[in-house]
Formats: structure tokens, sequence, C-alpha cells
């Protein structure tokens, strides 16, 4: 179901966005360079554009001074040729003369060190100037541009991130922690277990967010303000859009969030199941490192899927992608041109997961400053005959085939649950394996013979709605509240079949363990009592014998009394071999399966393909095919667009069951066909 306000966003804009960071604000002395840019536009067969992110010296040069119509002029110039704009609100960076009058607006470190202006990304976010600034810079922007034509969307900010630790911040905390604790302090250190080193707080005013120089291990402390930086960074953009929700309501509002790029993994600073609750739509950047040199396309094609998966099950509707490179970026250790035919692919992957839109970072490659060598649509040499820019361009016209798969989502049998509170806590643990925890990681590897297999899968967060899963996989999950176990055990007992695992159910909200051993309910729905973790050597290695066959074991294992549940595996070394190594029970009228140790992939494969011919599961399409290539749907109300992409540097043969119609090349497909390295086929069946 899609919601109302993206059903809006839908009727505005019926088609595939794409295009992208458009800063005509670099280029003001060029009036022949914004002339080129519209023709060059219409050649790279790009429609929408993303202006104003960080034009505000552009728009306000010294404080009450405004200049708009150079703005005015470049809006009017991308609708006349029939394009769509996203305008952003600026207070991704702020004008000097803003830092230099009021210096509250500039962020103090963990270390209590006020930053100096420059940079971006880089305001206090509770200033009481800057959010008069900011709002009143967004109130003129929606006057004069509210009911533009070409505007479809807010585009707020940039890639909200950090925290600033001024005193205004602290003074937000304690409010914060004085609202959430009901103002009873005895709660806060009770939460906190203030007697442990003797940081029991006796006043308010004696709080502190955590600091390097000043208090770190307190747990609670540490979850509390993380907590707080989420709230307080939604409240920052929910101040930021008041004019805008009221001037424009029909305009829908996103932000751009991100992802951890050298492992792609979700951003991890910011709670986004929280962000998400207050944006119309999610939109997300992303950067894979493709061709890097440590592991394969298929594997690094897997974590973007599951990123997508995730970004997309937020609001469980069509998210839009950004930015992204047409090329190459200017920030990765290494940074390697997108190969040949990397482009479109890259491109189709993230329309197959979901995404309305191909946007980039940028349109046109900077002059000067750290960005110039960022890849762009448009390059230095001003060509539309270059490799990139054509790439761009065919994208393009592959994105104008696929209008109809616009606002379409897809069912799935399967949910993986990702927790950000979760992440911050586990990190935050001293125990385990300082550098071993590897949470999204372990979600990804869960997540993999699913995607290998074409089988659809959300990735939820614990708040979201269980029900209309077959299959819940929770891997991880150190910190639980109780209404959690309670909606895990109501999912159990209606039919749903869950798998959790190691390092599960140890804490509650506050980071508390729990006492009396694993909590009871899940003792019951599990039917054994996990006693021990034990963490291995990142040389040790152990080993469980499943269905006869020998699986590796590294980082954890847990040591298991088995009350009724059956043994499906056991380990083969150690003080616990021939004990529980993975078990189920039957609970209800669902199926519980508990898997103690770090597994390699193999078993992850031969466990889940049982459990997917068991319960029925089915993939997106019948197509065959080896590893590397992966088959994303999305359906329509009559049929279903198929994305059927070769993430090898090899040639594939794919065979499909029935035959299906190529959305691009008009052509009916048949039985076997060969995909060429990066190929990908769109077809609809
Ligand atoms: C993003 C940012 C853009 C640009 C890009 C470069 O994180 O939002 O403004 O800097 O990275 O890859």
């Amino acid at each position: 179901m899609l919601s109302k306000q993206h059903k809006k966003y839908v009727t505005k804009a019926n088609f595939m966005l794409h295009g992208g960071d458009y800063n005509p604000d670099q280029w003001l002395d060029h009036p022949d360079i914004l002339a080129d840019d519209i023709k060059l536009m219409q050649l790279a067969h790009t429609n929408t554009f993303s202006l104003g992110i960080f034009a505000w010296s552009a728009l306000e040069p010294e404080e009450g001074v405004y200049h708009f119509e150079w703005l005015d002029k470049v809006i009017n110039d991308i609708h006349s040729y029939g394009g769509k704009v996203i305008l952003a609100t600026p207070s991704g960076a702020r004008p000097a003369w803003m830092s230099q009058k009021y210096p509250e607006v500039l962020r103090v470190n963990e270390r209590r060190e006020k930053q100096l202006h420059g940079g971006r990304h880089n305001h206090c976010f509770t200033s009481p100037v800057y959010r008069e600034k900011t709002q009143a810079m967004n109130r003129l922007l929606a006057e004069r541009y509210g009911d533009h034509p070409a505007i479809i969307m807010w585009h707020i900010s940039n890639e909200y991130g950090g925290e600033c630790h001024c005193d205004y911040c602290q003074e937000a905390f304690r409010g914060w922690l004085k609202e959430k604790y009901n103002e009873d302090l005895k709660a806060l250190n009770d939460a906190w277990w203030g007697p442990f080193w003797s940081h029991t707080i006796s006043d308010w005013s004696q709080v502190e967010s955590p600091s390097p120089i000043g208090e770190n291990a307190v747990h609670g402390l540490n979850l509390d303000w993380r907590r707080f930086v989420t709230d307080q960074t939604i409240n920052f953009f929910e101040n930021e859009i008041v004019p805008l929700r009221e001037i424009s309501p029909d305009i829908p509002i996103t932000t751009n969030f991100m992802a951890d790029t050298f492992d792609l993994i979700p951003f991890q600073s910011l709670d986004y199941s929280k962000f998400a609750k207050h944006l119309d739509v999610v939109s997300w950047d992303a950067y894979p490192a493709w061709h890097n040199d440590w592991e394969s396309t298929a594997n690094l094609a897997m974590k973007v899927g599951f990123i997508d998966d995730l970004y997309r099950s937020l609001k469980q509707q069509p998210f839009l992608l950004m930015e992204s490179t047409p090329s190459l970026v200017n920030w990765h250790e290494v940074n390697k041109a997108k190969r040949p035919g990397m482009h479109l692919l890259a491109s189709m992957q993230m329309i197959a997961h979901g995404s309305d839109s191909i946007l980039y970072f940028q349109w046109r490659k900077s002059r000067g400053s750290s960005e110039k060598f960022h890849g762009a649509v448009v390059d230095h040499d001003n060509s539309s005959e270059n490799r990139v820019f054509k790439e761009v361009a065919e994208v393009g016209k592959t994105l104008e085939k696929l209008g109809p798969v616009v606002g379409t989502n897809r069912p799935a049998d399967v949910a993986i649950v990702y927790d950000w509170e979760n992440n911050w806590a586990l990190n935050d643990a001293q125990g385990y394996g300082l550098s071993s925890k590897q949470y999204p990681q372990t979600l990804q590897q869960h997540y993999r013979t699913f995607w290998e297999n074409d089988i659809p899968v959300d990735v939820i967060t614990k708040e979201q709605d269980f029900s209309n899963y077959k299959l819940l996989i929770v891997p991880m999950l150190y910190l639980v509240n109780e209404e959690t176990i309670a909606r895990l055990k109501a999912f159990v007992e209606n039919g749903g079949q869950l798998v959790m695992t190691y390092i599960s159910g140890i804490v509650n909200e506050h980071d508390l363990t729990y006492l009396g051993g694993w909590h009871h309910d899940l003792q019951e729905i599990f039917g054994i009592n996990p006693t021990e973790t034990d963490t291995l050597y990142p040389s040790d290695r152990n080993y469980v014998t499943f269905r006869n066959k020998k699986y590796e074991l590294k980082d954890y294992a847990t040591v298991i009394d088995v009350h009724a549940a059956t043994t499906e595996a056991t380990y083969v070394e150690d003080f616990y071999a021939n004990r529980a190594a993975v078990t189920s029970q039957t609970f209800g009228k669902g199926k519980t399966y508990y898997i103690g140790g770090r597994l390699e992939e193999k078993f992850h494969e031969d466990f889940y393909l049982e459990l997917i011919t068991e319960l029925g599961i089915q993939p997106v399409a019948k197509v065959k095919h080896g590893k590397g290539v992966s088959v994303q749907a999305r359906q329509a109300a009559d049929r279903d667009y198929l994305f059927i992409m070769n993430f090898t540097e090899e040639q594939q043969n794919v065979t499909f069951e029935k035959s299906v119609t190529d959305l691009v090349t008009g052509e009916t497909l048949e039985g076997e066909i060969t995909l060429q390295q990066y190929q990908v086929r769109i077809v609809a069946q």
C-alpha cells in the first residue's frame, strides 16, 4: 500500500526521475555554461534536478540581502524543457557571515572543542539562531517556489549526521532525559546502573554528554545520548519544514539518507527507522566501490540489495536514489571508474529493489575545490560524446521505458530484522570480540541465500508488523525489550517461523542484562537456555555437524542447555563438543530455530534452502541461472517487471520457464538466453 504522501508524489511525477544534484550557483559568472547545461540535460535524457543544496551564500550573500533571481531563471529554464526540480533547503552549509556574527551556530565536538567555520554538515542542531535562520530561509523558498509547477519535492538539508556538545545541546539533553524519566532521578540512575564506579548522579545538572575526556563507560548514558542525537536531529528537521508544510502542503518532503560506505552497511549514527516516520519519501545516496579488490561484484551487489531492502521497507513503499555516481567518486581509498555496462547494471539494481529514480551527484564537475575530480554527467570537457555521458544517456533511455514500474512494490514472505539501537548497544558492549561483532554484516550473511535464490526479502525494524511474513530472521538481537519479545512470541504462536542466533535477548532497552538466565518467554518459545557465549580468536575454528555434513564455525559459539527443543546440529570440538549448536522447536502454530554459532556461508545456504522448501517460499519468478545472477521484481496490478542482472565478469546462461517480453527492446524471450558480463535485461511477464 502506498502512503497518501507517496501517491501525491507519484501523481506529480509519473515517471522515473533521472538527473541529480545541480550546482548552478558555482557557475553564475558563466552564462554560457548554464545555457549548455539545459541543452546537455536533454541530450542526457535527464528530467529532474536537485537545486540549491549548498547555495546559501548565493541566496543570501549578506544577512538580509537575498538573491533569488538566478534560481528563478534556472528553475524556469529546466521547466521550459519539461524538466522537474527537487528544491533543497540550504542548511547543510552556511555562509561565513553567519558563523562570524553568530558563533553559536558552530558545532562543539565531543572533546568540547568549538569548531571553526568551514566544511559543511557541521552546524549545532540546537542553536536558536540557526533554527531561526534556517526556518526564515525556508519560508522565503516556500513562498517563492511553493506553487511552481516544476517543483516536485523538497530536499531537506543534506545528509544529516554528526552531533554537537555545546551548552545548548547539553541543556537540551538534560531536558530530554527529564522528560524520558519523568523528572525522576532515581529512575535515571537505575537505568544507567549508577552505583557502578560511583557514577550515581545527585542532580540533573551533573549530566553531561559522553566524552573521551569525561564519561564514556556508562552504557545507558551512551545509548540515551545516541537516541537524543537522533531525536534532536529530527527536531531540527521538523523546525526546518514548518513553513514548507504550511505553505506547500502538497509537495512531498525527503532528506537524503546514507550508508556507511567502506563496508556498505546501513548508516550507523542516526536511527533512520525513527527518522523515516517524518518523511514522505525515503531517499538515499549510494556509492558502492564497484570493481574493488577485496570482494566479488556479486558480494557487493548483495550488500547493496540489503540496504535497498532496508530503506524500502522503512515505509514499505518505493524510495528514491538521490545520489550516485555515473563513474567514480573522489573519496574512496582508490577511485576506480565504473567499467562499461556497470552504470546501467548498478542503476537498474536500484530500480529493481524499489527506487523510482536514478539521480547523481553531480550533474557537472566543479572546477575547483575538493570535488573537482568527482564523477559527473558533464565532465570538464563539456562534451556529450564521452563514454560516461553516453552511458548516462543510455540509462535515461531505459528509464523512459519504465514508467509503469513507478510506484510499484512487491510482497515478501521473508523478513530480516535490523535495529539501530541494537547496533549501538552491541558495539558499545565491552565484551565478546571487540571487532568481530559485525551486526549489520551478519545480517547480510543471512540475507545472501535469499538474494542468490531470487526470493524477495523485507528488511524491517523490530517495531514493524511481523504478521505478514512466513519466516522472520532475527540475528544477534542483543538488545530486546519485553514488548518485542511478546510480539515475537505472538508471531510464532500464530504460525510464524522464527530464526534467532547467538548473542540475542541479552539486555533490555536500558542495556541492562536480563537476570535469571535467558528471558523466560524466549526459553519457552525456543525450548532452550543458552548458558555461555564463547568468543574465539580470529584464527580459532570449530565445526558443527548438520544433516551429516560438517560446517566451519568462527568467532562465536553458544553453549546451550536443551530443554524441550530438538537438536538439529552439534558442535564438533572443544568442551561443548557433541552438544547442541542449532535447535528447533514447534511452538503454538509456528516453529523456532536457534543458531548458536557463527557459521560459514554454506551452512546458511543449506539451512535456509531447506526452510524455503518446507515453507513453500517462492522466488519472484521461475528463472534458472547460476551464482552471481540476481532476479528481482516489481509488481504492478496486471504484470510483474523482472530485472535479470549479471553481477559477474563472465557470460551467464539464464533460462525462462515462461515467455517474457523485453521492456527495452520489445523482443519476446523464451527458453535460454545469454547475459554478457554486467548485462541486465528487464522483462515483463
Ligand atoms: C555525498 C554528498 C554530496 C557529495 C557526494 C560525493 O555524501 O551528499 O554533496 O559530496 O557525497 O560523493
